[in-house]
């Protein structure tokens, strides 16, 4: 089937191209930019006034799956990916049983076969159950097909399993994911500070972030791991990873938009839509934040994806669980926030959500070029709308961003040059 996306603001960060005009594609590949090549098209879609983009990719989400899957399945995970404009996503192994061991990274790819093509890309665990005691068997799920490693929900808390895990992994060559929070600096629901004593609500200290990303960058300069700092939070942070990137230490790191977004002083209505972990920090942080998008100290932006059940937020601030769902909104709020405001421009933007992150998991994706896969996205940034959960196809409607004014639609989304999803 040849497929011709007319017309459109072509935007690919790793060829600095920008330009209108047509994309061609045949047999899931592309095969021509601009001039017609042989034979019709038999399927025209009109990008007039739209951009084409490479495929977003989400280093970050939990798709709940297996275990949990009344809060997300990977097929809901994966449609809520494409209505998202996302190609490709990592799932975090916080799954029940954890993604540990190749028989449940076989389990991953099989459902993942039956869902609608979306590339889903399993991250394995560093220890055994996720219980900081004895390393997984990371060479064995490598040869399944990992995309990296992670502990995420929780940190290995022993450094010294945590430069074994360095160690083992850096032959392999693929990203060693951190979860930074120091547990014993850990315990409470929201951001520590002011707010937090104006809300009555326990607080979570920065440096629970900040002592975790220190030593992981610590470890990495001595063990030459590919270290990628997870959902970063805090001014500190980004101030420990730009003194790491001087030093030309391996290290890489993702924010998420709730983070460049919101600030801690909207929990006053101890909505816990808006908990996760780490928690919304201050408006100080925000925009640093912002700046460190800019400057390129922080690389990616991530979801974070995590879908919980309706019951299971209902409850108590302190009690309910941490995270928010993002495949669903995150380009349209980072549009809004980063581009509409003249901090990104668009080729950046596109660059943190797809091809950033396909350089740090070392595939070959995230650029469009002829012969390359049409993982491909068709953006109308102009689509303004307000964020509402009840449109969302993820079985998670846990967002802090209901109401939000936003701009930036997805019109379609292709993998392997199948169109996953249509506006
Ligand atoms: O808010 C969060 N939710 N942070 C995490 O690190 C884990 C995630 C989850 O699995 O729900
Ligand atoms: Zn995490």
């Amino acid at each position: 089937m040849k497929i011709c996306i007319a017309g459109g603001l072509l935007i690919n960060p790793k060829t600095n191209t920008e330009i209108i005009t047509d994309l061609w594609i045949e047999d899931g590949k592309i095969v021509a930019i601009g001039e017609n090549p042989e034979g019709e098209a038999e399927q025209t879609i009109d990008a007039a006034g739209k951009w084409i983009v490479p495929g977003l990719i989400d280093l970050h989400v939990h798709f709940r799956e297996p275990g949990f899957e009344h809060k997300e399945d990977i097929k809901s995970g994966c449609l809520a990916a494409a209505k998202g404009g996302f190609t490709t996503v990592c799932c975090m192994p916080n799954t029940s049983p954890v993604i540990d061991n190749e028989c449940v990274v076989e389990y991953i790819k099989a459902m993942a076969q039956k869902a609608n093509g979306v590339n889903v890309l399993p991250v394995g665990a560093i220890t055994k159950g996720q219980q900081g005691e004895s390393l997984a068997n990371i060479g064995k799920m490598y040869e399944h097909g990992i995309c990296g490693v992670s502990e995420d929900g929780k940190t290995v808390m022993d450094a010294g399993l945590m430069k074994k895990a360095m160690q083992y992994v850096k032959p392999f060559n693929i990203p060693i994911f951190s979860h930074t929070e120091d547990h014993t600096l850990a315990g409470g629901s929201m951001n520590a500070g002011e707010n937090a004593q104006l809300f009555g609500i326990r607080g979570i200290g920065r440096e629970a972030e900040e002592i975790i990303v220190s030593r992981d960058i610590i470890l990495a300069k001595y063990t030459g791991a590919k270290l990628h700092l997870s959902h970063m939070s805090t001014k500190g942070s980004i101030e420990l990873i730009r003194a790491a990137k001087a030093q030309g230490i391996d290290v890489t790191a993702e924010t998420a938009p709730h983070y460049f977004t919101l600030d801690d002083s909207i929990l006053g209505d101890y909505d816990t839509n808006k908990k996760m972990n780490p928690p919304l920090r201050t408006k100080e942080d925000v925009e640093a934040m912002k700046m460190a998008l800019k400057e390129g100290i922080i690389d990616v932006i991530a979801t974070d994806h995590a879908p919980h059940h309706y019951d299971e937020k209902n409850v108590e601030f302190d009690k309910a669980p941490f995270g928010i769902v993002g495949l669903e909104t995150s380009f349209a709020v980072s549009y809004t926030q980063l581009v509409q405001t003249g901090i990104l421009t668009p080729m950046e933007l596109i660059d943190k959500m797809s091809t950033k992150p396909a350089e740090i998991l070392g595939i070959d994706k995230g650029s469009i070029e002829i012969g390359k896969t049409a993982d491909i996205t068709i953006i109308d940034p102009e689509a303004a709308y307000r964020v509402d959960p009840n449109t969302f196809v993820s079985k998670g409607k846990n967002t802090p961003f209901t109401g939000m004014e936003v701009s930036g639609e997805i019109i379609y989304t292709l993998v392997n040059g199948n169109i996953v999803y249509k506006k």
